[in-house]
């Protein structure tokens, strides 16, 4: 595991811009796994800031999203479909074609799932999965458990989780409360992973996912078993991983 302490949020985008962008230089139908949340937002901006001035080219490029709430359609503001193309795809040259999200208005949410994860399969799976992480050690939605879940599900989200996207919603009773998401096994199929880590609320899941033992109940922990993991961490997120090496 490589681990990189970033001076703040720009240089944690910068890093973490210029690992996708060279992802996507040297193959460039790569497959990309996805995150949203406000972590990844200025690394988004980065690499449509290249798209555009080096021409980093997305024409090949395969995306899919880690997850998507159930219950919202892409045109709600809030949905994850919303921000991936407000934030990044509509700025881009992805074929559209090229970009998978999990629906959350599927009727049959188990087929929805089944379909996602064989998409991912039939495209070759994912070369380079790009995460955040939440203040329960969550990854995608897969939230604190008593098992890891493997592949693509239904997912009932934590209270903590509700309470910490509530900021994006005007009524926190709007939160949607089960979304789509890519499950532990999934993400740990892919060939490289970069984790990202921003704000001192981080601070103690990045310290259990990368010193403490392997335990669904902090889902990131898995991580340290994958044999190419990049984690770029902010410095405040780092305060203990600074103490653990001091
Ligand atoms: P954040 O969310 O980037 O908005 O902090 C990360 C996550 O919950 O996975």
């Amino acid at each position: 595991m490589r681990i990189i302490i970033a001076k703040d949020y720009e240089e944690l985008s910068a890093r973490a811009a210029m690992i996708v962008a060279g992802q996507v230089c040297l193959k460039p139908n790569s497959v990309l796994g996805l995150a949203t949340g406000s972590t990844p937002l200025l690394m988004y901006e980065k690499l449509v800031e290249m798209h555009r001035t080096v021409g980093l080219d997305f024409s090949e490029a395969i995306s899919f999203n880690l997850d998507e709430y159930l219950g919202l359609p892409p045109e709600d503001e809030h949905s994850y479909h919303w921000y991936m193309h407000r934030n990044f795809f509509r700025h881009i040259n992805i074929n559209p074609e090229n970009i998978h999200i999990p629906d959350g208005m599927a009727k049959d949410v188990e087929r929805e799932c089944g379909e996602y994860d064989r998409a991912i399969h039939a495209a070759g799976g994912i070369d380079l999965q790009v995460l955040g992480i939440g203040t329960n050690g969550h990854i995608g939605f897969n939230e604190p458990d008593i098992k890891f879940e493997a592949t693509t599900h239904k997912v009932k989200l934590d209270q903590e989780t509700v309470t910490a996207n509530s900021r994006f919603f005007a009524d926190p009773a709007e939160v949607p409360r089960y979304a789509i998401s890519m499950g532990i096994k999934t993400i740990m199929h892919a060939k490289r992973i970069l984790l990202l880590a921003n704000g001192e609320t981080k601070a103690g899941a990045i310290y259990k996912t990368l010193y403490r033992g392997i335990t669904p109940e902090t889902p990131a922990s898995i991580l340290q078993l994958h044999q190419d993991v990049t984690v770029i961490v902010e410095e405040s997120a780092a305060k203990y991983i600074q103490k653990n090496i001091a």
